[in-house]
């Protein structure tokens, strides 16, 4: 029988119901306030391991902005990014807001030059604007860092005077390029030090700390940091139970509790359990057994899914490098005893290791020590028969 099943499993689809974030929705609620008070908020990075539910908390947050009249823009850095050209298109946007009251058109050309200098300075051959070979010449030796800091100086500066304050939302911020991080950190410092209301909201993986600290020092003060996590077990089981109520279905308490401990709160394996466990109950009582039932299916979708994704884009070493990890036995593991599973020098794998932060596969937590940013990633590679063949190969 066709069901219409209320789970949503997937890169950034939203729950039917956004479970154990109002902590968070309630603190940066209040800083949007103070931004339509034309004052300026600090910025927020919200970070966390993969499924974890990033993307879908700041995608509701900007819902709120926008009722606030906030301007809003998303932005997704792609790894192979380009995140000057998509900082320039949303300030674009932002002037053809403004532009739109009468009052306001002269408030326009100043942030107008400064993302015109900011386009020629990345790409002399820019097509987005015309530019005379005068202008070519002016613009051309700009570098990044004031480039990037004269759009948003300008842009804060029309945002203040027009009383339309600015959110930009930038989601997988650890595909950003250093050089390119250093300079949003610096635009943004300096509209904050001139009181614009203009304000970040970031989203990326753990690893994002450590490259604001290495790019900026002062970026500790510059931005709140909130690092988001997998559900407490009340928050889990109201995510659980809640999406079904809708449609006269209920949980037991065991089978919530069988859910909570296979997918141990982390949100994506929550709505891809209970969105199986679901299509395959066919009581209006949803017990352990069919939990149990349903666990197969459960693995055999993550395994071609969610890990396979993330597996499949590692080279021969990285995997190698990832088997090594999960043969520590214990993770967060360090550097050291991967290269002695590999019989290798700790030297001789940093590259590997370098490759996989790049990739968002692994990040360092504290000095050394690594661990992977998928949650139960290391169960899935023991499930591999690579990863057997590897074990038995070593023996
Ligand atoms: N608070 C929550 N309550 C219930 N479900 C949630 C919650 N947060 C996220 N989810 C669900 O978890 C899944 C993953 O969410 P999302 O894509 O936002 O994660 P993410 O942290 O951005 O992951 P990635 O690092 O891979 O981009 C989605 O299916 C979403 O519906
Ligand atoms: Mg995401």
């Amino acid at each position: 029988m066709f069901k219409v099943n209320p789970y949503r499993p997937g890169a950034g689809l939203m729950p039917t119901y956004l479970a154990g974030r109002d902590e968070d929705i309630e603190n940066v609620t209040q800083m949007f306030d103070a931004l339509t008070m034309n004052m300026p908020a600090q910025s927020i990075i919200f970070s966390g391991l993969r499924g974890v539910g990033k993307t879908v908390l700041i995608n509701s947050l900007q819902k709120i902005a926008e009722d606030k009249d906030i301007f809003c823009r998303h932005i997704e850095v792609e790894e192979r990014n380009d995140f000057i050209s998509q900082i320039a298109a949303c300030s674009q946007a932002f002037l053809r807001k403004v532009s739109t009251k009468e009052k306001f058109k002269h408030l326009i050309q100043k942030p107008l030059e400064a993302i015109k200098a900011l386009v020629i300075s990345l790409d002399p051959n820019d097509s987005t604007f015309s530019f005379s070979m005068q202008e070519k010449e002016l613009y051309k030796s700009i570098n990044l860092t004031q480039g990037l800091t004269d759009v948003f100086t300008t842009v804060g500066e029309t945002a203040y005077k027009t009383g339309i304050p600015v959110c930009f939302f930038i989601d997988e911020i650890q595909y950003m390029k250093p050089k390119e991080l250093g300079s949003l950190i610096s635009a943004l410092h300096r509209t904050n030090q001139l009181g614009y209301p203009v304000m970040v909201i970031g989203a990326g993986l753990p690893k994002i700390y450590k490259m604001l600290s290495d790019e900026r020092s002062y970026s500790e003060r510059l931005f709140l940091y909130k690092e988001i996590g997998s559900l407490t077990d009340e928050q889990s089981k109201n995510a659980i139970e809640i999406p079904a109520q809708k449609f006269g279905i209920t949980y037991t308490d065991a089978a919530i509790d069988k859910i909570i401990s296979i997918t141990k709160g982390y949100p994506f394996f929550i709505q891809q359990m209970c969105q199986v466990v679901y299509k395959n109950a066919v009581e209006k009582e949803i017990g352990c057994s069919c939990v149990e039932n349903s666990m197969e299916e459960f693995y055999k979708l993550l395994d071609v899914g969610f890990f396979k994704v993330r597996y499949e884009r590692c080279a021969d070493s990285d995997k190698k490098f990832i088997f090594a990890m999960v043969q520590c036995g214990e993770l967060p593991c360090t550097i050291s005893n991967v290269a002695k599973n590999l019989n290798k020098s700790v030297n001789s794998v940093s590259t590997t290791r370098a490759q996989l932060i790049s990739k968002g596969i692994i990040y360092p937590i504290r000095y050394r020590e690594l661990d992977f940013t998928v949650p139960e990633f290391s169960g899935y590679i023991e499930r591999l028969e690579e990863y057997k063949l590897w074990c038995e190969k070593k023996e």
